[in-house]
């Protein structure tokens, strides 16, 4: 696998793949890479000629106060699985290459932004927005993959690659868990043993009111008893959970065919999210 941090090796090696025909498959990702990520780098695989896969802890998208700084970088660790799964280039561009000096452009995608962990941490996705059509138009991919874990982030790249006429298919990959259910996540490595623990309750709880709102309950009485319940199983602060329509992401008072339940929760100092079908 080529490790390449600089943009004009970039373009030449892409320009390779482009002359062997190869359709090229994107994995843009922060490091720190687990099964999650591995499972999007799979489905590329399967998809796609040729897998370039990205690291970049992209500042724009960290608020004031957030792990920026703690954010786990192990990229010799990360090279080594990205090489294992046949990945042939990836791209861990240097900060001044995505960001050059005096840099002041900003993708903004308005309304699918502003609820949910759009709400929580101000400016976020517009860091996302940002990065990922500079990412898109580095590589120029034929497809890229993007995990169902980070719902709200998928919906706002699809609206973005719709309005910005990005026209490669973006693909979404179903959420990969641990055994007893729990997301994969790169900040699980911040939670202790008991943490970890206790964070199962967030998707056992999620999966309890799924069913319960599925079979007809009263949605906001559900969503209430369901906060009740984290705050008590060392979750501190629960930054919402709400039922969702899964295409338009509007929020849903009433169970549809289309309801999706999402979280954020605090646990110790790790901020979890997650998501799931009601059905
Ligand atoms: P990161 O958190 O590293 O995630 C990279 C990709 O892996 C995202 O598409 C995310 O949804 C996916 N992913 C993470 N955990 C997953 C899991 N348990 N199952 C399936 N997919 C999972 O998301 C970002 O980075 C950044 O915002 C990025 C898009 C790279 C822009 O900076």
């Amino acid at each position: 696998m080529q490790i390449v941090r600089q943009l004009d090796p970039l373009r030449d090696a892409l320009a390779e793949f482009r002359k062997a025909g190869s359709r090229i498959g994107l994995v843009p990702t922060m490091g720190a890479l687990h099964a999650g990520h591995m499972r999007l780098v799979e489905v590329a695989k399967e998809q796609c000629d040729a897998v370039v896969a990205s690291i970049f802890v992209n500042p724009a998208q960290f608020g004031e106060g957030e792990d920026l700084d703690a954010y786990p970088r192990p990229e010799a660790a990360d090279a080594a699985l990205l090489t294992a799964a046949g990945v042939k280039l990836l791209w861990a561009p240097t900060a001044d290459q995505v960001y050059p000096e005096g840099y002041a452009t900003n993708v903004s995608v308005s309304g699918i932004s502003d609820g949910l962990c759009g709400a929580a941490r101000p400016g976020h996705f517009d860091g996302v927005a940002t990065v990922v059509a500079k990412l898109f138009n580095q590589i120029r991919p034929d497809a890229a993959f993007f995990g169902e874990k980070d719902y709200q982030q998928l919906a706002i790249i699809r609206r973005m690659a719709r309005d910005l006429d990005f026209t490669h298919e973006i693909v979404g990959v179903a959420t990969v868990r641990d055994p007893d259910g729990l997301a994969l996540s790169s900040r699980n490595a911040y939670l202790t043993a008991e943490q970890r623990n206790n964070a199962v309750a967030l998707p056992q709880m999620m999966q309890d009111a799924a069913m319960a709102i599925a079979a007809g309950g009263a949605v906001s009485a559900i969503l209430a008893e369901t906060t009740a319940r984290l705050l008590e199983t060392g979750f501190h602060k629960i930054d919402y959970l709400e039922l969702r329509d899964a295409n338009t992401l509007a929020v849903l008072n009433d169970f549809t065919k289309s309801a999706r339940l999402f979280a954020a929760a605090h646990i110790g100092r790790t901020r979890l999210i997650d998501n799931i079908p009601v059905s």
